[in-house]
């Protein structure tokens, strides 16, 4: 059995947040519906194509271990119908815009009626406040919640990151929030509405920002850079370039080739621990006992000196060359891995972390499967749904509507006319 095996997912998710966290509790066994509109389904289908007429590698990607169902949840039938997925599931999870469930005659009040039992999850952009009616997208998140204006270097602009940690980020939050919901109910035998808004979300992830942010009031943060460069600081948290935002200092240091290969890089962390090891390795034994680099304060406003140094030599070994050298000193190193050498991986290939999947009408492609991993609940990667997909099986199987009334749903456009032989 898997973890999850035996809990329903009723899935109004569109675009990534809520498709995020609907895929991991699939990956974890639940059986999720997905509903999408007639005709139409989650935008993503069609965003960002690379092949015409084919589910995107945006959508296919983020709705794996899914069926799906089209239903116009505006249309009168439609809601009878939807009201007896909301009967029969143990969780609704959606991600529109603040209100679109309303507007359709399902609030909460409403969905509590119907069933009791049932936890409502949604991610919004912004918690209760004057921002809660916005619609938000990922970069958006990612300023409002205080990650852009502590990312990039401290001359130029705030600047957004490529992990999604605003729309994967808070859909991750938002399956814990579920998960709990559900262990709550084995004792309360009711459901509960969940919420993880995208600006907490990112502020989460930011947490140490925020703790920068109050040590600013003491005095200067003496382990970015800036200090050393005697730049002052203002009154908050600054950008800090590839600092290591710990207390112990790395940073991105060149590698051989770099000259033409974007990505022949290292990050390198003197973590005070390996300092003797990395004096004797780059060459420079005699730091190890010199009053100005011998311990990490001493070190702070040296840095510059210090990773010049340790450049001089990560610039004569290739970025693995490096970590061969320094993991077996316990010297916390890591190369720049580029997304090409990430999905030629083997190692991650063999753990289930990037998967080929094979999927009807676009071929086999690669995605990345389920990064938590359960001892006694294997994840089976299965492609996402065709649009509609399921939706004869889901009436019948699920709702226990006869063929009849299928065709009629089908006849009227309550669900969509599609039917595939897969
Ligand atoms: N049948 C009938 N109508 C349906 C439907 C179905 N099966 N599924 C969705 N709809 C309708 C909704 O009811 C809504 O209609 P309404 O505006 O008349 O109420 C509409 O389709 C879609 O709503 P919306 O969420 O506003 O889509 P959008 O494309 O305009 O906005 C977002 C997209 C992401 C900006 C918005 O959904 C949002 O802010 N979501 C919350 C934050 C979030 O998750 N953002 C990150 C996305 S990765």
């Amino acid at each position: 059995m898997k973890a999850l095996e035996g809990v329903r997912i009723l899935d109004m998710t569109h675009v990534q947040s809520g498709p995020t966290c609907t895929q991991l509790l699939g990956w974890f066994g639940a059986d999720v519906i997905k509903v999408e509109r007639p005709g139409v389904g989650d935008a993503t289908r069609g965003q960002l194509r690379d092949i015409p007429d084919v589910d995107s590698l945006y959508f296919t990607m983020l709705n794996h271990n899914k069926r799906s169902i089209t239903l116009n949840t505006k249309d009168e039938k439609g809601k009878e119908v939807f009201t007896r997925l909301i009967e029969t599931c143990d969780v609704m999870v959606e991600n529109f815009a603040p209100g679109a469930l309303d507007r359709m005659g399902f609030t909460w009040e409403r969905i509590q009626e119907i069933n009791p039992r049932m936890i409502y999850a949604s991610v919004k952009g912004f918690g209760q406040g004057p921002y809660s009616e916005c619609k938000v997208y990922e970069n958006v998140a990612q300023c409002a919640g205080g990650s852009a204006s502590t990312t990039g270097f401290l001359e130029g602009p705030p600047t957004v990151t490529g992990a999604q940690i605003g729309d994967s980020g808070t859909g991750l939050h938002l399956a814990l929030g579920i998960v709990t919901a559900l262990y709550h109910r084995e004792h309360s035998g009711r459901g509960q509405r969940v919420l993880a808004s995208m600006q907490d979300g990112v502020l989460n992830l930011c947490r140490v920002k925020l703790r920068d942010q109050q040590r600013l009031d003491h005095g200067p943060l003496t382990e970015y850079s800036q200090f050393g460069e005697d730049i002052p600081f203002s009154d908050a948290t600054p950008r800090a370039g590839n600092d290591s935002g710990g207390g112990q200092p790395g940073r991105i240091l060149k590698c051989k080739g770099w000259e033409t290969d974007a990505n022949a890089y290292t990050y390198f962390i003197t973590q005070a621990a390996a300092w003797g090891k990395i004096c004797d390795v780059i060459g420079r034994p005699e730091w190890k006992e010199d009053p100005n680099f011998s311990t990490p304060p001493v070190r702070l406003p040296r840095l510059n000196e210090v990773f010049e140094a340790i450049e001089q030599w990560t610039m004569t070994k290739t970025k693995f060359e490096v970590m061969e050298v320094c993991n077996p000193l316990d010297i916390p190193v890591g190369p720049i891995l580029s997304m090409k050498e990430l999905s030629e991986e083997p190692s991650l290939r063999e753990t289930g972390t990037i998967v080929e999947v094979d999927h009807p009408t676009r071929g086999k492609y690669l995605t990345v499967g389920n990064p938590v991993k359960l001892s006694d609940s294997p994840v089976e990667v299965a492609r996402s749904p065709l649009l509609g997909e399921h939706t004869a099986e889901i009436l019948q199987e699920v709702l226990g509507y006869n063929a009849e009334q299928v065709s009629q749903l089908r006849g009227s456009g309550v669900v969509g006319k599609e039917e595939y032989s897969v």
